[in-house]
């Protein structure tokens, strides 16, 4: 039976190089999950081309709005072995979704959240599996009372820093209760690419896309994607996080990200 693999933001510098890695595996089928038709339309004919894998297609997916991500969930038809949360903005200037919701916090956090939750059915069921959260080492500032940054002076730095932690932190809270149903849940930092990403952040990373997608792409192929979870990982090797470590924090944020479910 194939393995099944979904990766958002997949049309993104580093996004598009995971899915085209996972593409490279033996028996995979890529589905990437993207908001923009045609540089998905486009990312799914070069990928097929490169790897002469013919099972790679796109399913369109707004991840900063709860709605949208449930329309792909309704639709979504068999089993899920791999979901990769990778999809990432960082405006300069605060916005919100139609819903709101700072744009960022619904983005990079979460979307990453309704995503879990949305094919945690399908993750179960077709366990094991594996659920791999795209964070970063530049990581920090989170304020439980200011997700959104009503109270803060938006920075965008500031705001990613705390979205990056965020997703280390939710890494723990879905592992825990993952975990019995043979689902293990990773976080793990890329690398600096240069990307729209890195460039809105006002660094332009040195590092291959190609490059950066290997921890991803590790977590989600190599046994220790399976064996391990809540953990957090840089160039293949686990790091100790002191975000996740911090259990009362770690599920006041997971009750705050329920909340907008
Ligand atoms: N680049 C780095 O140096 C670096 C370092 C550490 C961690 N990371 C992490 O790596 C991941 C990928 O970053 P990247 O550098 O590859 O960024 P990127 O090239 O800017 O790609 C971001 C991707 O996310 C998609 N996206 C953004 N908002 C979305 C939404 N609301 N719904 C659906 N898709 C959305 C974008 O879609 P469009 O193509 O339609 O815009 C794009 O495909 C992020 O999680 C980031 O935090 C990156």
């Amino acid at each position: 039976m194939n393995r099944i693999a979904l990766v958002t933001g997949a049309t993104g510098a580093i996004g598009r190089a995971i899915a085209q890695q996972l593409a490279e595996q033996e028996a995979t089928e890529v589905v990437l999950a993207c908001r923009n038709k045609e540089k998905a339309q486009q990312a799914v004919a070069e990928i097929q081309r490169a790897t002469g894998n013919p099972h790679v297609r796109y399913e369109l997916v707004e991840v900063a709005h709860r709605a949208s991500v449930q329309a792909l969930v309704d639709r979504w038809r068999g089993p899920l072995h791999v979901l990769i949360n990778n999809a990432a903005a960082s405006p300069r200037q605060r916005q919100e979704t139609l819903e709101g919701i700072e744009l960022q916090f619904a983005t990079n956090v979460l979307g990453y959240v309704w995503m879990i939750l949305g094919f945690s059915v399908s993750l179960k069921q077709s366990a094991p599996a594996r659920v791999i959260n795209v964070a970063s080492y530049w990581a920090g500032d989170l304020d439980l009372a200011d997700l959104e940054f009503k109270r803060r002076r938006y920075d965008n730095g500031t705001a990613y820093r705390q979205s990056k932690q965020a997703n280390r932190m939710l890494t723990v809270a879905f592992a825990a209760r993952l975990e019995p149903y043979g689902v293990t849940v990773n976080a793990c930092h890329p690398g600096d690419v240069n990307s729209r990403l890195s460039n809105d952040l006002g660094f332009h990373g040195q590092t291959q896309p190609e490059v950066g997608a290997r921890t991803p792409v590790w977590l989600a192929t190599e046994p220790v994607g399976q064996r391990e979870t809540g953990k957090y990982f840089e160039n293949q090797r686990e790091v100790r996080c002191r975000f996740g470590a911090d259990t009362a924090a770690v599920e006041a944020l997971y009750e705050a990200c329920l909340a907008y479910a």
